[in-house]
């Protein structure tokens, strides 16, 4: 009688040993969440912009493109790159802002008119140019500085409408096809033009194609930032834009922002994930 009761204290002792030794493994097992980090080369959680949601993401773009660095994964990944333009599209946030963010992601819509449009005094502009107040005022202000030390700055395609950029992009579909012209025309709802605080210049003369040649483009380079305009669609930054570079096309984003962008030689993609959107 005494032994079996031994012989069933043993057994108890056994399981509850068992049972310690395995609460211990578990614990100490790492959790998926630390192994896809490591994974990602032990990324740096505490990056701001780095969003948990996209980790298998990461990896996958990170296993694709072995020499770009976490970071600049994780801008793209969040940018949304990883995907096909037009297929992962979102409305756009921070309308009727600087930080409005228009792109193949994120779109305006049908129904978008931003408030506050105003014309763009026609010494500076072609006939009819509308940017919204702030960013009119910041042009005009642009063009006069440099029309001082003589060059000009004209604006020659501005605030465009939904039904604006229909017509367009259906003329460069017609001309071009379709692939080629998404290539430099936006579709209809998803064209910064019509946020009203983009404006595409030229110097009068030179077709606006050619308006790198220009000595205003050189112009433009120096001071757009001081301004709170930056280049929008530059040579090197292609795959974040979406587009073609586009020496002509400017975007106002306000001043603190430009020289930002300016400094660190962001496009704007870049610069919204890393400072504008919320995690
Ligand atoms: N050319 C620019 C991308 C636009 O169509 O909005
Ligand atoms: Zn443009």
């Amino acid at each position: 009688m005494k032994r079996k009761k031994l012989k069933k204290r043993n057994i108890l002792i056994l399981i509850l040993i068992i049972f310690l030794i395995g609460f211990i493994i578990m614990n100490n097992k790492p959790s998926t969440k630390d192994k896809r980090l490591k994974e990602l080369n032990n990324i740096d959680q505490k990056i701001d912009y780095f969003n948990y949601k996209n980790i298998n993401r990461y990896i996958k773009y990170k296993k694709k493109h072995k020499n770009l660095s976490n970071k600049q994964v994780i801008i793209d990944v969040n940018i949304g790159i990883d995907k096909k333009y037009y297929t992962n599209t979102k409305k756009s946030k921070y309308l009727n802002t600087n930080k409005v963010l228009v792109n193949k992601y994120n779109y305006l819509g049908k129904n978008y008119i931003p408030n506050n449009l105003e014309n763009i005094n026609i010494k500076y502009a072609r006939k009819g140019m509308k940017l919204v107040k702030e960013a009119r005022i910041a042009f005009e202000k642009m063009a006069k500085d440099a029309k001082k030390d003589g060059y000009n700055i004209i604006a020659m395609s501005s605030y465009r409408s939904y039904k604006y950029q229909v017509d367009l992009y259906n003329k460069y579909k017609k001309k071009d096809g379709k692939e080629a012209a998404d290539t430099y025309s936006a579709r209809p709802g998803y064209s910064e033009h019509q946020t009203g605080l983009a404006t595409d210049i030229y110097n009068g003369k030179t077709d606006f194609n050619n308006f790198e040649k220009t000595k205003e483009f050189k112009w433009m380079q120096k001071n757009a930032h001081k301004y709170g305009f930056i280049l929008r669609f530059p040579k090197d930054k292609v795959k974040q834009t979406g587009y073609q570079y586009e020496s002509w096309h400017y975007r106002y984003v306000g001043k603190k922002a430009s020289k930002y962008i300016k400094k660190h030689k962001l496009c704007f993609e870049e610069y919204y994930i890393k400072k504008i959107e919320e995690y």
